[in-house]
């Protein structure tokens, strides 16, 4: 592994370093600071020339600084002879606008994966992607992790009886089956419209939750707003215990009071975004995606197969 060298931008220094214990080995040293103007100033300090560079940095947020601290990260590895260089952003910030869905909006997932190849990444690892077609937008490699085994993992602990997995919408209905066949259960769909960025509101609940514990799934918790109202819909229509599993805890605009006050028994996230200290409720629990990535990045570094991390959801 001596051509393996590891960067942790400063989006999720907690995650870096123990995907890098993981490793054996410690996050490379880098100086990384901004100047008077706030524009980011990089310096590596260690030496990448031939080496196989993996750059660990999340674009939650403040999106905008950790996007461009990522960007100029890949710059000055590029331009300090790297062999090869991986962005591994645990959580891809910008995926929300994936379409022209209105007339004069932008595409920024695809913007963001033309930014990051034309800056140095030769490769790009994620978890949970918005929509999975968003891989199509990198005209470089891209390998996509699920979050899936690891809320197995977790759940399988509880031993929840009566489970139906719900999607909180239409959209993540693809995200819920896999859940459903992993964990054997059934499957149910709140029908959600979203009035605002910040508010949703449920037409309909489409399947039978009456009497059953819910685990809800989704990508992104933001505002709170969908996971919300979907458990409350739910609550009328008879759902027992409501838990939750999202892999990317954004937690915005007050979600976790939010949250708090909500028919959500438990929310379980991962660390692709690091909990702020005042983010910290009782309800919410995080489990880590340490070892997928320490296992992912392995697994680049000697060229073999990643696929074994996501077999038993089918590929
Ligand atoms: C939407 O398509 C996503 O999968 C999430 O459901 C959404 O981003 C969650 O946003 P919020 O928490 O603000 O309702």
């Amino acid at each position: 592994m001596d051509k393996l060298v590891v960067f942790g931008g400063s989006a999720n220094s907690p995650l870096a370093e123990k995907i890098c214990k993981n490793l054996n080995t410690e996050p490379a040293k880098a100086q990384i600071s901004r100047f008077s103007d706030g524009e980011v100033r990089v310096q590596l300090k260690e030496n990448v020339r031939g080496k196989d560079v993996f750059l660990i940095q999340s674009t939650c947020p403040p999106v905008n600084e950790n996007l461009m601290e990522l960007l100029v990260m890949l710059d000055a590895t590029r331009r300090a002879s790297a062999q090869r260089i991986t962005a591994v952003i645990p959580y891809f910030g910008y995926a929300r606008q994936d379409r022209k869905d209105r007339p004069r909006v932008p595409i920024t997932a695809k913007l963001v994966a033309n930014i990051l190849a034309s800056s140095g990444a030769d490769r790009v690892l994620t978890l949970d992607l918005h929509a999975g077609q968003i891989q199509g937008f990198f005209d470089i490699p891209l390998d996509h992790l699920y979050a899936i085994n690891v809320f197995f993992e977790y759940f399988k602990k509880n031993k929840i009886k009566d489970l139906v997995i719900v999607s909180p919408d239409v959209g993540g209905i693809k995200m819920a089956r896999a859940y459903a066949k992993r964990f054997s259960a059934d499957l149910a769909i709140v029908d959600k419209r979203r009035k605002s960025p910040e508010s949703t509101e449920v037409m309909h609940i489409l399947g039978n939750v009456a009497g059953k514990n819910v685990l809800l799934v989704d990508d992104i918790i933001a505002t709170g707003s969908s996971l919300v109202n979907g458990a409350a819909a739910l609550k009328k229509q008879g759902a027992k215990n409501i838990f939750a599993a999202i892999s990317h805890g954004i937690l915005s605009n007050n979600a976790t009071d939010k949250l708090k006050d909500s028919d959500i028994d438990s929310l379980v996230i991962t660390d692709s975004i690091p909990l702020g200290e005042d983010k910290k409720r009782d309800k919410i629990k995080v489990v880590s995606v340490d070892n997928l990535f320490a296992e992912a990045i392995k697994r680049i570094h000697f060229e073999k197969s990643i696929s074994v991390l996501f077999d038993s959801i089918g590929g």
